[in-house]
């Protein structure tokens, strides 16, 4: 069990959790934590809950950096039962605030980085916002209304691909607490399917999958969070706890449809299947191929999709377990490994990030070449080489 320091016990309340105070809390999403760090004065508390205690840590008013230090290093710890929370009454101040300095640090690095493309950073913070509403749990009908609309948003602003894949890399790489899974998985999707696979997908459709891609690892608030935040390597049993994440979203999901919450089905069905490979080798049922072609045991066009941005994304972003990759060795990994994607998918988005990416390079005249079977290598310059 942790200690309190006795500096706590001074400068914080602390009472015991009861059923009451917990309803009455709601846990804080890790991924927009450092957020915290760009605000001076908070208009709300922050809670730090350790096994059935509860410290009011930090209180409205002035923000002190070292408290925000402490909450950071004791939600790392993989031994400690403990969430960071607020009240749900000040949700709505929580994301407003989250929203706020968003919208700062985009404009900031837009200023900073004048090539990024300003219609693809308005779209990712507006799609950001119901991103982290998934992701903080508690999905209502005013959620699904969110994501819907953000979803819309998004293609109704006609986004380019190439701008979208060059921005977003670039943005990651220059400023990772940017990042936003579901939210660049979502744009990457709509990206894909409304100028890759324009003949196959209609408007409606892309919005869709993007809906997909936003609630496409919801079944993660269902795991436990030492596992989720684990620092190292997970152990086979911990591995299998984490590929859960793709059953309970999908059940979490058929619950709300159920419930009478307005989400298509085909959005849980992507929750279940956005591990799942072209080749069979994915989990959690090693469905393989076309839904087209199998509808028991394929895969839907929406999943194959998703899982192509889904792992795109992930790659570009450090974890606690891996480091960040450039966008030229992500591709490459993933051109790797592209047995476990819809060729008809691959094919196209690999095209459009190496065209985007060359476009960032063709001064220095070391470009991404794709060969027939879809291999990458670079290609230098006799010029370049002599350099
Ligand atoms: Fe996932
Ligand atoms: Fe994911």
């Amino acid at each position: 069990m942790l200690k309190i320091k006795e500096s706590t016990r001074q400068r914080c309340t602390i009472t015991q959790l009861d059923e009451k105070a917990r309803k009455r809390l709601q846990p804080v999403s890790l991924e927009f934590f450092h957020f915290l760090y760009q605000t001076k004065e908070l208009p709300f508390s922050i809670f730090c809950r350790i096994e059935n205690t509860l410290i009011e840590y930090v209180s409205p008013g002035p923000l002190v950096t070292a408290h925000l230090d402490d909450l950071w290093d004791l939600m790392r710890r993989p031994e400690t039962d403990c969430e960071i929370c607020i009240r749900k009454v000040d949700k709505a101040a929580f994301d407003a605030l989250m929203g706020g300095v968003r919208a700062h640090k985009l404009e900031l690095l837009s200023r900073q980085m004048p090539n990024l493309d300003k219609k693809t950073l308005d779209v990712f913070a507006n799609l950001s916002a119901a991103s982290q509403m998934v992701v903080a749990g508690g999905i209502n009908a005013d959620v699904a209304q969110h994501v819907k609309a953000s979803a819309a948003f998004l293609v109704s602003n006609a986004i380019d691909s190439d701008q979208v894949v060059a921005t977003l890399s670039r943005m990651i790489n220059c400023d990772p607490t940017l990042y936003d899974h579901s939210a660049t998985v979502a744009m990457l999707a709509a990206a894909i399917s409304l100028r890759l696979l324009p003949k196959q997908l209609s408007g409606r459709e892309a919005e869709l999958v993007a809906q997909c891609a936003l609630y496409h690892d919801v079944g993660k608030t269902c795991v436990p969070h030492e596992i989720l935040n684990k620092p190292g390597k997970f152990t086979p049993a911990e591995f299998d706890i984490m590929k859960q994440h793709t059953t309970l979203g999908h059940s979490e999901l058929m619950k709300l449809i159920d419930g009478g919450v307005s989400i298509d089905e085909l959005v849980a069905r992507v929750a279940l299947e956005h591990h799942e490979r072209w080749d069979g080798s994915g989990y959690p049922h090693g469905r393989r191929g076309p839904f087209e072609a199998d509808a028991q045991h394929g895969i839907h066009l929406y999943t194959r999709i998703v899982m192509i941005a889904d792992v795109y994304s992930a790659l570009l972003m450090r974890r606690v377990y891996k480091p960040a990759f450039q966008p030229q060795d992500a591709i490459r990994i993933m051109a790797q490994e592209a047995n476990g994607f819809d060729p008809d998918v691959f094919k196209p988005f690999l095209k459009c990030v190496v065209r985007s990416l060359n476009k960032d390079e063709s001064h220095t005249n070391r470009l991404l070449v794709i060969g027939e079977n879809g291999e990458l290598s670079e290609w230098q310059s006799k010029k370049a080489k002599s350099a």
